[in-house]
């Protein structure tokens, strides 16, 4: 069941970065954000999903789940559709960073384009909470019921062939470097920059 434990750490670092995210816009009221830092966090939580988490639960995890216990079908419909619902949140948030930058030198327009962000970004992490909370919590119990132990050689296979594939570097490998460029770039408490 390391699959279960890899899901866990993605949340926390997708969870990391959307509190991040939500707190330097908050901090963006008292001073001009960093919008190249908040462009690079957008990134990670629009591509790591994408590419790299969601693929895991909807082919591995949600897939063999549907055909172990056919009740769960209704919940994996649920998260699948929080995914697609995710994706197009992210877009949102993203169309609405280019107005906020766009609108810089306009004290009025600037005040109500950040504020726009900060909305959707809030709303974001609430949720996203929420997708997470019920994939811990609901999901993620109910494979661990009904998997046996060929489900989980199999998951747990797929899973570390997707981290570690034979050439060149993962795509793990280059969303932890995203990840620690966020880091290195955010001002503390998110970060370690300036
Ligand atoms: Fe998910
Ligand atoms: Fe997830």
């Amino acid at each position: 069941m390391q699959a279960l434990s890899a899901i866990r750490a993605e949340h926390r670092s997708l969870a990391a970065v959307i509190h991040g995210l939500v707190y330097l816009v908050r901090a963006a009221r008292e001073a001009p954000p960093d919008f190249a830092l908040l462009a690079a966090m957008l990134r990670y939580i629009e591509d790591f999903p994408e590419r790299f988490h969601h693929p895991k639960e909807d082919v591995w995890l949600f897939a063999r789940l549907r055909q172990r216990h056919a009740p769960a079908a209704a919940l994996v419909d649920a998260l699948q559709r929080e995914h697609a619902e995710g994706a197009r949140r992210i877009r949102a948030l993203r169309r609405a960073l280019g107005r906020w930058q766009a609108a810089q030198g306009d004290p009025a327009d600037t005040g109500s384009a950040r504020e726009a962000f900060a909305e959707l970004a809030d709303d974001y992490a609430t949720f996203h909470w929420g997708h997470m909370r019920r994939e811990e919590l609901e999901a993620m119990p109910l494979c661990e019921a009904h998997f046996d132990a060929g489900d989980w050689a199999e998951i747990d296979a797929a899973f570390a062939a997707q981290e570690d594939p034979l050439s060149g570097a993962s795509q793990a490998t280059g969303f932890d470097e995203l990840f620690r460029r966020i880091v290195r770039a955010a001002p503390p408490p998110v970060g370690t920059g300036k």
